[in-house]
């Protein structure tokens, strides 16, 4: 059994392989270089100068709609002037649900309300005349939600960080996942919750304005997140499943320590990002790679693992397998280089991944929650 079941969860290394031998990045063109754009973008920001050289004080947001109009309506470069007969009441407009308010406190200026208006502007133009859609200033043209920039991605993680606040704050939940006072999981598995919360927090974050702090730290703790859920992996795969630690005693303090060598890997990964290469696109190989590590050990565990918790290993095969088969078409297929528009200028590739993950996030806790009592009766059994 063991021999014939080894192989497959294998296959899963190759898995951690693949994106890192990916083929070439598609040219894009870019449509912040459009003529349309650039005088656009010009007679928006001459206006904005003009207003302030009559002596106005710069009012951030507030201003940018009364005098240009900015956000809510389209900017037309020739007549310099928004005018409401021309606008093309079939397209969405280029914000949804914005206010001034919501807008200033989201950190947008009139210079940025310049861009986003013109390059919705341009899109619209652009889809009208049936031309291929193009990225501006290296992103695509996503409409705005309530000032948020890629609103599906947002709630994604909104509602997966709800899931993780909600097994951690539930009285009824949490010593399901969490087991009794003593259980050497205990510890493990709230900072496991605590720092997927975090993780979706920053990502949050990044998808509300994407800016190089937001980048940042999303990229960070996302791989502190795949760090952390290799060591929890390693943590209570390595143990007797009678609640012990590998070294057959019920030591928190040993298998806590083995979190040592998974920080320093993490210390090594900030001290690489900032000191010697700022580089996305190798943070989130590491990042796989880490996955990739934990997904063969869960799969391990449940095909020849001990022969522990039979009844409900389905749960977590089937929210890897199937986090597994988001991500083969996420990354291997190059959604997230070759990436495509956004469908209604929301839906793209990484919102349709993080949707799917929501209810992959809840399936794992009721495997987690099974798992954990597992451990505890077992541990019951041992005591008596
Ligand atoms: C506006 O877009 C251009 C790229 O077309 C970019 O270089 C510039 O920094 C943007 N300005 C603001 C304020 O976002």
């Amino acid at each position: 059994m063991a021999l014939i079941s080894f192989p497959k969860s294998s296959l899963l290394i190759l898995l951690a392989l693949v994106p890192s031998c990916q083929g070439s990045k598609r040219q894009v063109r870019f449509g912040d270089k459009a003529t349309f754009t650039q005088m656009c973008v010009r007679n928006c920001l001459k206006d904005y100068e003009d207003y302030l050289t009559e002596g106005n004080k710069p009012d951030p947001v507030g201003q940018c709609n009364i005098n240009l109009d900015l956000g809510r309506g389209e900017w037309d470069p020739k007549a310099a002037v928004y005018s409401e007969a021309e606008s093309d009441k079939t397209t969405p407009p280029p914000g949804y649900f914005d206010s001034p308010a919501v807008l200033e406190a989201l950190q947008w200026d009139c210079k940025s309300l310049c861009n986003y208006s013109c390059f919705q502007s341009h899109a619209r133009r652009s889809a009208n005349e049936k031309k291929i859609p193009i990225k501006y200033a290296e992103k695509w043209p996503f409409v705005r939600v309530f000032g948020v920039e890629e609103f599906m991605s947002f709630l994604a993680c909104l509602l997966n960080g709800l899931i993780h606040i909600y097994y951690l704050t539930s009285n009824k939940l949490r010593p399901l996942f969490v087991g009794p006072e003593g259980y050497r999981m205990k510890t493990p598995m709230i900072i496991y919750s605590v720092v997927c919360l975090n993780s979706y927090l920053w990502s949050a974050f990044y998808f509300i304005s994407s800016n190089k702090r937001t980048e940042t730290m999303d990229l960070f703790f996302a791989f502190f997140k795949s760090i952390i859920t290799t060591w929890v992996t390693v943590y209570r795969i390595g143990g007797s499943g009678a609640g012990e630690n590998a070294f057959g005693n019920t030591c928190a303090f040993i298998s806590l320590a083995a979190l040592a060598p998974f920080l320093f890997i993490f210390a090594f990964y900030v001290y690489l990002m900032t000191s010697f290469t700022f580089n996305p696109m190798m943070s989130m190989r590491l990042q796989l790679a880490f996955m990739g590590l934990h997904v063969i050990m869960w799969v391990y565990w449940s095909l020849i693992g001990r022969g522990r918790g039979k009844g409900y290993r389905w749960k977590g095969l089937a929210c890897l397998f199937f986090l597994n088969l988001i991500t083969f078409i996420e990354v291997v297929l190059g959604w997230d280089i070759d990436d495509f528009p956004p469908y209604f200028g929301l839906f793209d590739n990484k919102s349709i991944w993080l949707l799917f993950t929501v209810p992959l996030t809840s399936l794992w806790y009721s495997f987690l929650m099974n798992d954990t009592k597992w451990e505890v009766d077992a541990m019951e059994k041992k005591k008596k």
